[in-house]
């Protein structure tokens, strides 16, 4: 077997089996109906043309009105999005691949205008992000959060536990729990945007606390082999700061491994959010891989190509390998890595909001090849 081979071989994760080692990663490409943040048909459209991966994980969906922190992001917290992503869910199984919904709550990466009543959003400590996010006027810059009071954290644990239980009303196989890129979980473990002095702050102990409750309440839904959880131990995205890289994360991966997770999905030093940037933290898979002792799988993400994902499974340092930027551009990815043949280039201008745009018309490759006369 060639290297590149490994990549179409099936896998076992949980109870489903993958038919190829390809992962479309979580992509937020801000095209729900408005208002009411729902999923529409288009949406579905996008995401069979993408059923040739082994395995789709959803864009990064709010699990409530206050998750919310970008314009035309769709949720999971109302019966008619429920519907929308059934529509989602339906063409991708017609498509054969399995789909995980991305459970998420952004934190003080919001606005005011993306939130119920105009409040400011919510987050560990009053401490803004800097930078800007994306609301129904364009880029405005995050304003200083609301910290959470203690007593407010059981109903954000019980916001995720009942976003899980409607993913699988609607339809998915799975669901992953987003505590990577800056969002609010990420935001717990992170001591620069943690400053709380309850049982969530402080010890690194206390600051993984809120992440491992939500994934008990996760997997109480969902049971053995159904929830997967993304960690990005070298995030800078979204002003995140941590003192203690690899005692956090190395900390939550060994608490993390006492659940009957699906997956850990890792993103490597080698981007930050949806940039690529130079190494600088020693935090790759490789690091984190022996510190999963059970069944869970591993998924790679970030900056990959068809040799790096063959090199990384093939090594044993992962057992996927997510693709995002290239997926976007590259709806037949695992067809194109198996003949190596050339790749779409992404259009960013195209990645957040709009219309099809950017979003349906990446051609795949033997419309591609009949333009061109057959070659
Ligand atoms: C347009 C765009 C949207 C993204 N949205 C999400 C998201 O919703 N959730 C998430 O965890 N990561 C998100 N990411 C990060 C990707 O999942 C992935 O980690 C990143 O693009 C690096 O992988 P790549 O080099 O294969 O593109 C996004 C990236 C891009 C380019």
């Amino acid at each position: 077997m060639s290297q590149a081979e490994v990549l179409h071989t099936p896998l076992a994760l949980g109870a489903i089996t993958l038919r190829n080692r390809l992962v479309m990663a979580p992509l937020t490409r801000m095209r729900a109906s408005m208002p009411g943040n729902v999923p529409t048909e288009m949406n579905a459209r996008y995401y069979r043309q993408r059923a040739t991966a082994g395995l789709i994980i959803s864009e990064a969906t709010p699990i409530s009105p206050t998750a919310h922190g970008y314009y035309a992001t769709p949720g999971m917290h109302s019966p008619d999005q429920v519907e929308g992503w059934k529509l989602i869910t339906r063409a991708v199984h017609e498509g054969g691949a399995p789909m995980f919904l991305q459970l998420w709550h952004v934190g003080r990466v919001s606005h005011s205008d993306l939130q119920p009543g105009g409040a400011l959003p919510v987050a560990p400590s009053a401490i803004a992000a800097a930078g800007n996010t994306i609301t129904a006027t364009g880029p405005q810059p995050m304003p200083v959060p609301r910290a959470l009071e203690t007593a407010e954290l059981p109903a954000i644990v019980e916001d995720y536990r009942l976003a899980a239980s409607r993913a699988m009303d609607a339809g998915f196989d799975g669901v992953e729990i987003h505590a990577a890129n800056g969002y609010l979980l990420e935001q717990f473990l992170s001591e620069h945007a943690n400053h709380r002095t309850d049982g969530y702050g402080g010890s690194i102990e206390n600051r993984t606390r809120l992440l491992l409750e939500v994934t008990e309440a996760v997997t109480s839904v969902w049971g053995p082999g159904r929830v997967g959880v993304r960690l990005s131990p070298s995030n800078t995205y979204q002003d995140i700061h941590h003192a203690d890289r690899w005692e956090v994360f190395s900390y939550a991966f060994r608490q993390l491994d006492r659940f009957p997770l699906a997956y850990v999905h890792l993103v490597e030093p080698r981007v930050a959010g949806n940039n690529d940037i130079e190494p600088v933290f020693d935090l790759a898979s490789s690091r984190f891989r022996p510190l999963l002792t059970g069944s869970q799988r591993l998924i790679s993400a970030g900056g990959h190509n068809r040799e790096s994902a063959a090199r990384t499974i093939g090594e044993g340092h992962a057992d996927l390998v997510a693709f995002g930027r290239l997926f976007l551009a590259n709806p037949d990815l695992p067809e194109r890595f198996r003949l190596n043949a050339p790749l779409n280039r992404y259009d960013r201008a195209t990645f957040y909001g709009g219309t099809e745009q950017g979003y349906l018309d990446y051609p795949a490759l033997d419309s591609q090849s009949h333009a061109a006369g057959g070659a």
